[in-house]
């Protein structure tokens, strides 16, 4: 089925000038750009983005590693987007992604892993909710 999914490029690959080549990885995958915007994100934004993962141990690094630079905040659209995208990003910890992932080819660490996306139907319509109202997303 057509979803959407949410997808964040991070500041460790905005710093790098990646935005682009990041884009055309997840268009040649099949998925579509249906809104994005460049924010830099408050310490606050991303503590409510992240607040699932409030109790770890790396929560901090998290939150001063996304409010150190801007985001690229996008939805994407395709055939199972929310899956696709993360077929296209990669294991979260770059040294255990596959060749040719977004994260195997520009990720640097597992705190600086260049894109987020969504993990679930539910995840994706909130994090989606998080940074975008509807009149922003242009299918
Ligand atoms: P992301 O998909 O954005 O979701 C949560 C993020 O936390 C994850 O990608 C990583 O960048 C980060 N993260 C997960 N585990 C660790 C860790 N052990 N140390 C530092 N950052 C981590």
């Amino acid at each position: 089925a057509i979803e959407r999914t949410f997808s964040m490029i991070k500041p460790d690959a905005t710093r790098r000038n990646l935005t682009g080549a990041i884009v055309k990885m997840l268009e040649e995958g099949g998925l579509r750009v249906v809104a994005s915007k460049r924010v830099w994100m408050s310490k606050r934004d991303a503590e409510g983005f992240y607040a699932v993962h409030k109790e770890r141990p790396f929560f901090g690094e998290l939150v001063e590693g996304m409010s150190s630079g801007p985001t690229v905040v996008q939805v994407l659209e395709g055939e199972n987007a929310i899956a696709r995208n993360r077929e296209l990003m990669g294991a979260t910890n770059p040294t255990q992604a596959a060749d040719g992932t977004i994260r195997k080819v520009h990720a640097l660490s597992i705190g600086e892993n260049s894109v987020h996306g969504s993990d679930a139907p539910e995840t994706a319509k909130e994090e989606i909710a998080y940074w975008f109202s509807e009149l922003e997303i242009v299918g």
